[in-house]
């Protein structure tokens, strides 16, 4: 699986942990940016992301800013994002098998980095469950089509 990173000054701490997490599980990855604690803007960062997992060059794509808030509305406004905004396992979990989200958002600002982790993991390892919920999945491309 390939994961692609990024984040805006208010997650970089956060992803740079979740780049070590990531490295202990030998799994590949790109990050995407920003390169430091420097006053950036999240939009600029969270469509880079959105565009690689979007085109299919990455399977799944993590978001860090200080909310997870600012990031996860940027990818979602691209078409075939599905982007979770999680502060918590089951909600982590919830967003694969129901959702299938595609790109996880995360708050440095919100959770602390153990629970990120905890929150990372579930998000990798859990399988979409398909079914009705595949359903709901199309209406809501149905939904993109229509307004895009
Ligand atoms: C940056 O100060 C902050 O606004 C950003 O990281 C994020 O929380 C926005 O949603």
């Amino acid at each position: 699986m390939k994961i692609a990173l990024g984040s805006d000054h208010g997650g970089f701490q956060l992803k740079e942990t979740i780049k070590g997490f990531l490295d202990s599980l030998g799994m590949e990855y790109k990050d995407y940016g920003t390169i430091n604690e420097d006053s950036v803007d999240y939009p600029d960062f969270a469509l880079d992301v959105a565009k690689a997992v979007a085109a299919g060059e990455y399977n799944k794509g993590i978001l860090v800013c200080g909310t997870g808030i600012g990031v996860g509305i940027t990818a979602n406004k691209v078409s075939g994002i599905r982007a979770a905004i999680c502060g918590d396992v089951f909600s982590a979990k919830a967003s694969r098998e129901h959702n299938d989200a595609n790109i996880l958002s995360l708050g440095q600002r919100v959770i602390g980095p153990g629970l990120a982790l905890e929150i990372v993991k579930a998000w990798l390892t859990t399988e979409f469950a398909g079914g009705r919920h595949q359903r709901r999945i199309d209406k809501i491309s149905d939904i993109e089509k229509e307004y895009s």
